[in-house]
């Protein structure tokens, strides 16, 4: 056996043992292709020293498809609901602040059943501009952690604005 195969043999005999993380993998949050076209829902910059600052500093976007726009509205999100939170580097120059590189492009999709480890939502990060450099490696734990603040709204921190 090569060294590789042997290695990816091992990885194959841990990920049968660790059950859990394997069936989260096999609903992966796919990559929210469009999404510019979108609603934009609100935008927000978080400077560095901000607690959410690594990763979440530079400027943010968030769009709603439309059923996560008419869960903003009703506060009930049906499966299939997905916000995107777009995040962009920010540039500062004389005295303004502009949008630099993608830093990364956070996914929320609505699936009560499918992510119910997760309070019904699957949580995912793509790196930059790529659509399949998967950021979140624990079925999105981390993430619905910190969400969990707002579980009055279904794990939603965003507020409909007209
Ligand atoms: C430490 C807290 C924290 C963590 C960890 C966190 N978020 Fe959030 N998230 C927020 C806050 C605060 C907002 C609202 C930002 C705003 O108001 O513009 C937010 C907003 C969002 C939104 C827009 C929908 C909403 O709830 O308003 C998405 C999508 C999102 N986060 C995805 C993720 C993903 C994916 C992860 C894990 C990779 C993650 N978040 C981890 C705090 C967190």
């Amino acid at each position: 056996m090569t060294r590789t195969n042997r290695r990816l043999s091992t990885a194959l005999a841990l990920a049968a043992m660790l059950g859990a993380p394997l069936a989260a993998m096999a609903d992966p949050v796919a990559y929210p292709e469009g999404y510019r076209h979108w609603h934009h829902a609100k935008s927000m910059v978080i400077h560095d020293g901000h607690p959410l600052a690594d990763p979440f500093a530079g400027i943010h976007h968030i769009y709603v498809n439309d059923p996560a726009l008419e869960g903003l509205q009703t506060g009930r999100y049906a499966d299939g609901s997905v916000f995107v939170f777009d995040l962009l580097q920010a540039e500062h120059g004389d005295e303004v602040l502009t949008e630099g590189e993608r830093k990364l492009v956070g996914v929320m999709v609505k699936g009560a059943e499918t992510y119910q480890e997760t309070g019904g939502w699957g949580f995912e990060g793509f790196a930059g501009d790529s659509r399949d450099q998967r950021l979140v490696s624990d079925g999105g734990q981390a993430c619905f952690a910190c969400h969990q603040s707002q579980a009055d709204s279904d794990y939603v921190f965003t507020r409909w604005r007209p």
